[in-house]
């Protein structure tokens, strides 16, 4: 019989580039929960010029350039989706079979090469996803607290707020797209584990929709968690709960300031992540209970930093 309360848990925050996830063996991982950089949202251009630079050529290009620009822009945004693929590549060679991947990603709008359009960022991922060889499932919609609506790609509406047929729709809306790789997890008949796991009536009830309604909490650093875009707490903890059990292993690949890991402690599950940017090592720490002296004998954090970084 195994006692749940004295399971003991481990966790690995690695600085480096996910795009390569050497750290992880193969069919090691039980669920994925993250939230990459959303391409051609503005506070990642930086982010996505520095990974590849052909992406920073194509930048300046665009700067310069008179014709050709929505070419240009079709190829930075899917450069942008190539790189985020590698990762989704990693992520499917370290699930193990029936393994999930929850990922958050929002769409963008955005006014370039002359032109206000929508970058239905989750259409690409899906793809990508699929032709790694994911089984897509159904998805949830984050709704979020509503912005103004839009008109002519500008926050409001200017002037012609009732007349037709020049605004457009609102994006309150993210995804949280859900993949498995291949068939269903199968479990022993009364796995002690799983049934420790299991979530409530009301849990399921309110969980297992398509529409999630929550607000974004800000907690500590509500400066650098808008910044890099933190989800609340909320979403890892519903997605752990629901696709994964009590000491699985859980990747976040884009870690940010360690959301999902500190949800993974709290719900006794393993977990490693992956930051490119060390700046935001002293948040995870603070985060995941390092730095508050938390740690108990329950869990453990190893923290790795890449020599090639
Ligand atoms: C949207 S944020 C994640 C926020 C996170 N869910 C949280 O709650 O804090 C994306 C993060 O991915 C990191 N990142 C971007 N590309 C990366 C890569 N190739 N490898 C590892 N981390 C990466 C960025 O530095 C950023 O912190």
């Amino acid at each position: 019989m195994i006692e749940v309360q004295e399971l003991k848990t481990t966790h690995k925050v690695i600085i480096g580039d996910s795009r390569e996830m050497e750290e992880v063996e193969d069919e090691s991982v039980h669920l994925i929960v993250t939230s990459p950089p959303y391409p051609m949202i503005e506070i990642w251009d930086d982010t996505f010029r520095k990974l590849d630079e052909r992406i920073n050529e194509l930048w300046k290009k665009l700067e310069v350039e008179s014709s050709n620009r929505d070419r240009i822009v079709r190829e930075i945004y899917e450069l942008m989706h190539e790189n985020l693929a590698m990762v989704w590549r990693e992520c499917y060679r370290v699930l193990v079979d029936g393994g999930i991947a929850c990922i958050n990603i929002g769409d963008a709008t955005r006014s370039i090469g002359g032109c206000f359009r929508l970058f239905p960022n989750h259409a690409k991922v899906i793809e990508h996803c699929e032709r790694i060889g994911f089984v897509t499932l159904p998805y949830i919609l984050w709704k979020k607290p509503t912005t103004k609506p839009k008109y002519k790609g500008k926050g409001a509406f200017l002037g012609s707020g009732f007349l037709p047929p020049n605004a457009y729709v609102t994006l309150d809306c993210e995804f949280i797209l859900i993949f498995r790789k291949g068939e269903p997890r199968k479990f022993k008949p009364k796995d002690e584990l799983r049934y420790a796991s299991a979530y409530t009536k009301e849990e399921r009830d309110r969980w297992f929709t398509q529409i999630w309604e929550i607000a974004g909490v800000r907690q500590n650093h509500p400066e650098i968690e808008r910044r890099i875009a933190a989800f609340p707490d909320e979403i890892p903890y519903r997605l752990i709960r629901m696709f994964s059990i009590i000491g699985d292993t859980v990747l976040d690949p884009f870690l940010g300031t360690g959301t999902t890991m500190k949800v993974a402690i709290n719900l006794k599950r393993n977990s490693i992540g992956y930051e490119i940017d060390e700046n935001l090592l002293p948040i995870i720490k603070e985060k995941v209970g390092i730095t508050q002296k938390l740690l108990t004998q329950d869990y453990s954090v190893e923290i790795i930093k890449r020599v090639s970084q």
